[in-house]
């Protein structure tokens, strides 16, 4: 699974890219409002740092100026793809901006017939958001599973993007379920790499080394 880092933060996104374990990134309009600074240069910053797919998401509504939005934002850099809504006009636009050669991401999926017209207009990725689902008293898991299971009787192409994750069971879960990748907060990002038996056991090895009295270099 590929994993991406949910977050408009290019300083911190650089520091993360460092482990070699980033896939990519997702931004959204609440994210760059939140990271502050330029849209461009921060999408430029991003998409210098990290090689993977960067998503940059348009806020026109309508068909005509989403594409515009979508074709400037592609300029940015190779490695940028176009966050459309899923709505009608969202749609229309991505089929349109795939055709000519912009990858897209359709944003704010809540159901799996959502996510077949978005497989129908050819989307790269779709973006179901979990913990949004959850929150809300519904089950956001089994939204991927279903999409799965349709992506998958009709070999659709477009990659199963896990968003809204809240914590590592949700990574753990998304992953069991066939997600393609999935967008992670960067404290969540962090979380994954801890458990406390890790912590205990390097505590115990490093005691025991160190009566040794020994060095390895
Ligand atoms: O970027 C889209 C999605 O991951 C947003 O998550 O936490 O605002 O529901 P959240």
């Amino acid at each position: 699974m590929q994993i991406f880092i949910d977050s408009a933060d290019a300083k911190e996104l650089k520091t993360l890219a460092e482990t070699g374990l980033v896939d990519g990134v997702t931004t959204n309009p609440s994210l760059v409002a939140k990271a502050g600074g330029d849209f461009f240069d921060t999408l430029h910053q991003i998409c210098t740092a990290v090689p993977g797919p960067v998503s940059a998401e348009v806020v026109a509504q309508d068909y005509e100026t989403m594409l515009a939005e979508g074709r400037k934002l592609r300029g940015v850099a190779a490695n940028i793809v176009v966050k459309v809504p899923l709505t009608q006009e969202g749609l229309r636009a991505c089929k349109t901006l795939e055709a000519e050669g912009h990858p897209c991401n359709v944003t704010l999926c809540f159901s799996s017939t959502q996510a077949l017209l978005a497989a129908k207009a050819n989307a790269t990725f779709i973006s179901p958001f979990l913990g949004r689902l959850d929150d809300n008293g519904q089950d956001g898991m089994g939204l991927i599973r279903e999409i799965r299971a349709i992506y998958d009787n009709y070999d659709f192409q477009t990659q199963i993007l896990a968003a809204s994750i809240r914590g590592v069971g949700h990574v753990r879960d998304a992953a069991i379920a066939g997600a393609d990748c999935a967008t992670i907060p960067p404290a969540v990002f962090k979380a994954l790499y801890k458990h406390i038996l890790t912590d205990a056991g390097l505590e115990a090895f490093l005691k025991d080394w160190k009566a040794t009295g020994q060095s390895i270099l």
